[in-house]
């Protein structure tokens, strides 16, 4: 599936709930709130409804995202669901980890193939207050578990942030120099909530960028179906480094990628307008025609790239609302 600027879409992110159980202060920083009359999150079946829609139209990566996903109960099997479709090749997950040291195996075993954990510090105390919970020792457990469970692929996910974690910048890349994991630098993102935090915390990709080729990392070139990512690696490295700098030029120009909502909503961008509710076309398998036909429609109309620069972030309040 194309968009109306030839961009292909391969990758569809899910997100399966808004509830998170953090307080990351970019993300959520009073904590999640629930909203009165919040409908229900999508059920396994209309997940596995609007999964197979996408399968059919040639995506083949699902990211099962939040919130936190595995604060769903049912999140096994929703993962085993998915992994289930025909089509669909890699099921991925992103956590910030909480129950990853118990949880590894199983989620291994449901069908998940790479899983993404967001670790913003390896020092106890700065992970307590930006994330709210001072678990780091729990989490580092957690990986060790994931490493043991065999994932195709793990990735430390890490948010820059001026004055609070970018010191860090050397100490987490020594952390992967010497295990077989990946680990994400992520600039911080506008958002509707975060725009004094942004202001104060943003540190641009390109000085990440200067820091990591000064230690000797160089820029690998592009894989075919790369998403944004800019990828680095290192002679004496197992595993990469990858920049995602959405305000860099031409980021949009590689995006690869739609999402869904926990509510079924279609975003065709993560700083886009309000998302194009899918839901009534997910209660039953009659529907499937008119749902591949209404998602590739709505996807011939994707912006060609986000209006970060002119102060427009879209009507996204946090990621946990849409999924990172
Ligand atoms: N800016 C950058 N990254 C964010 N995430 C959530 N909110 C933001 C934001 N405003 C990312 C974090 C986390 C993932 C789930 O989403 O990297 O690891
Ligand atoms: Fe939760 Fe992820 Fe947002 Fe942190 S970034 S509050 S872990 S949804």
């Amino acid at each position: 599936m194309f968009d109306g600027i030839g961009r292909r879409f391969e990758y569809l992110r899910l997100s399966l709930t808004d509830v998170c159980n953090f307080r990351c202060t970019y993300c959520l920083p009073d904590g999640y709130k629930k909203p009165c009359n919040r409908p229900a999150e999508l059920s396994v079946g209309e997940v596995r409804r609007v999964v197979s829609a996408f399968a059919r139209l040639g995506l083949w990566k699902v990211r099962l995202t939040g919130g936190e996903p595995t604060l769903r109960r049912d999140f096994d099997e929703v993962a085993r669901s998915v992994a289930e479709i025909p089509g669909i090749r890699r099921v991925a997950m992103t956590t910030n980890g909480y129950r990853l040291a118990e949880r590894a195996q199983a989620w291994r075993n449901a069908g998940i193939s790479a899983i993404n954990i967001s670790v913003d510090s390896l020092d106890p105390a700065r992970f307590a207050e930006i994330t709210g919970h001072d678990r780091l020792r729990e989490i580092l457990k957690g990986i060790d578990a994931a490493q043991k469970a065999n994932f195709d692929s793990i990735k430390l996910n890490a948010v820059l942030m001026r004055g609070v974690n970018d010191r860090e910048l050397e100490a987490m890349v020594d952390f992967v120099s010497s295990r077989d994991l990946s680990l994400r630098f992520i600039e911080v993102m506008r958002t509707n909530d975060n725009a004094k935090f942004f202001a104060e915390r943003h540190v641009a990709g390109q000085s990440v960028i200067d820091r990591l080729q000064a230690l000797g990392w160089a820029r690998l070139p592009r894989q075919p179906g790369a998403g944004p990512a800019v990828e680095f690696g290192h002679d004496q490295a197992k595993g990469r480094i990858g920049i995602i700098a959405p305000y860099s030029k031409d980021f949009c120009a590689t995006c690869n990628r739609l999402r869904v909502s926990s509510l079924g909503k279609l975003h065709l961008c993560l700083f886009g307008d309000a998302g194009i509710d899918l839901r009534p076309l997910l209660q039953s398998d009659d529907d499937e025609r008119d749902l591949i036909e209404r998602i590739c429609k709505l996807t011939s109309t994707k912006a060609p790239a986000h209006r970060l620069h002119q102060g427009n972030s879209g009507a996204t309040p946090h990621l946990a609302s849409i999924g990172g």
